[in-house]
């Protein structure tokens, strides 16, 4: 019997303690990576999930939540084999405190300065890595969208980055561009869901030109 496709889909925003009751984190509702994980799961494929804190999450996936980029990352390179296709729709957040406060930070002072260091480029490790896989990521631009997105696309190894400006926060219907290293899709205020249709499309046409071109060489 063939074996099913499996996608791992991280999703959500991460958070980053700097005290108990305080965090940086990423606006990110995980709306887009819960719309991926049901369209791959009506399409019959398995889906490994892995989200940071958000509301819901999508029905019949592997769930694992996590909190922080760096668990996230954990749990992303304990995945990674066994994916076929991997999509990066997280907000990982790019900074963690170099320290994580015990107790509350009193408000003693009148400024405060508190240091960041860099998380790991979750999408990169995985475009780094990937055996015969196809990996996606996002990119949310406010300015150059196309080119920026494109440089990413290089940058991080990706198969596919999709590219959204600002306003698809909490928005029900949004532009993207679907950005391959030889095609560029636009799509027009279209629901979440309709382009996550299309960047399912595109992933497994990607997969199995990689899966034919494996068995004629
Ligand atoms: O933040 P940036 O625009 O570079 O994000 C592009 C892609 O890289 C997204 O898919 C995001 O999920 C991913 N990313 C990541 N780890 C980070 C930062 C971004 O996986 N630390």
């Amino acid at each position: 019997m063939q074996k099913k496709l499996t996608f791992l889909i991280s999703s959500g925003p991460t958070k980053e303690h700097i005290d108990p009751v305080r965090f940086i984190s990423n606006e990110s509702s995980g709306k887009m990576g819960s719309a991926l994980a049901d369209v791959a799961i009506m399409k019959k494929y398995r889906v490994i999930f892995i989200s940071g804190p958000v509301d819901t999450f999508p029905p019949n996936v592997e769930l694992i939540k996590v909190t922080t980029a760096l668990e996230m990352f954990k749990e992303v390179k304990l995945n990674l084999n066994k994916a076929d296709i991997i999509i990066n729709a997280a907000a990982v957040s790019d900074y963690r405190p170099v320290k994580t406060y015990k107790h509350k930070i009193k408000r003693r002072n009148s400024r405060i300065s508190l240091e960041f260091k860099r998380n790991p480029d979750i999408a990169r490790y995985c475009g780094k890595n990937k055996k015969n896989q196809v990996v996606v990521g996002f990119a949310l631009e406010t300015e150059n969208l196309v080119d920026t997105a494109r440089f990413k696309l290089k940058n991080k190894k990706l198969d596919i980055i999709v590219a959204n400006g600002k306003e698809s926060f909490n928005s029900k219907v949004t532009t993207a561009h679907i950005i391959s290293n030889n095609n560029i899709l636009e799509i027009k205020n279209k629901t979440k869901r309709f382009i996550a249709k299309r960047i399912i499309d595109e992933t497994i046409k990607i997969f199995r030109n990689i899966a034919y071109c494996q068995n004629i060489s």
